[in-house]
């Protein structure tokens, strides 16, 4: 009977180790290495996709315009009194840090606020940060959709005062491949450094 016993123990073994390696090469945590602070994403879960959107000159803007170059994408809006502007300074400090490698890389905001984010609004507030920094906005269903695409959570926060409101929103930053798939998440809190390092780590796994 120990024998039996231990033959069964060895078959679950076998079992959890061929599972495991099947998830790796499914995408597992794998796939999306993350450089050297990029989070990685369970697997099978999809970041990303297609988004139709508006510039800040009022221009249809689609994800496909980007295509051949990394995009780094951040959500997030105008107003926001202390996460936004910290989080998209330190994206333009890293677009500092990587000097000429920068141009091989689109950084873009997407507002979660398109009512008072309107193109004009969204250009000014960009061009604060860094000119190559580009803003996007939209009708509030493209921007649902845009955030859907990318997981973002987005609500607006109950206020009295309907033009002062704030709102809630996650905050990652994401690196999307020249093809547009999601390359590297990065998370808040991340260094311009860590930021940098990352971006060009994987800006020498493309070339
Ligand atoms: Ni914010």
């Amino acid at each position: 009977m120990r024998m039996l016993r231990w033959i069964a123990y060895g078959l679950v073994a076998v079992v959890l180790v061929a599972w495991g390696l099947i998830w790796v090469q499914q995408g597992g945590l794998g796939r999306l290495d993350t450089a050297s602070v990029g989070m990685s994403v369970p697997g099978g879960v999809s970041v990303g996709g297609p988004f139709s959107l508006v510039d800040s000159a009022g221009k249809p803007v689609t994800d496909a315009s980007f295509r051949g170059r990394f995009m780094l994408v951040y959500f997030g809006y105008t107003f926001c009194p202390d996460v936004c502007p910290t989080e998209l300074q330190m994206v333009a400090n890293a677009l500092a840090l990587l000097g000429k490698d920068a141009d091989r890389v689109a950084p873009i905001f997407i507002t979660v606020d398109p009512e008072r984010d309107t193109p004009e609004v969204i250009g000014g507030y960009t061009k604060l940060f860094d000119p190559r920094l580009i803003g996007l906005t939209g009708t509030p269903a493209q921007i649902a959709a845009a955030a859907k695409a990318y997981r973002v959570y987005y609500a607006r926060a109950t206020s009295k005062d309907s033009a002062t409101y704030l709102m809630d929103h996650s905050s990652f930053i994401y690196l999307m491949g020249p093809d547009g798939k999601l390359s590297a998440l990065f998370k808040q809190g991340t260094t311009a450094q860590e930021l940098a390092d990352g971006i060009r780590a994987k800006l020498a796994g493309a070339s």
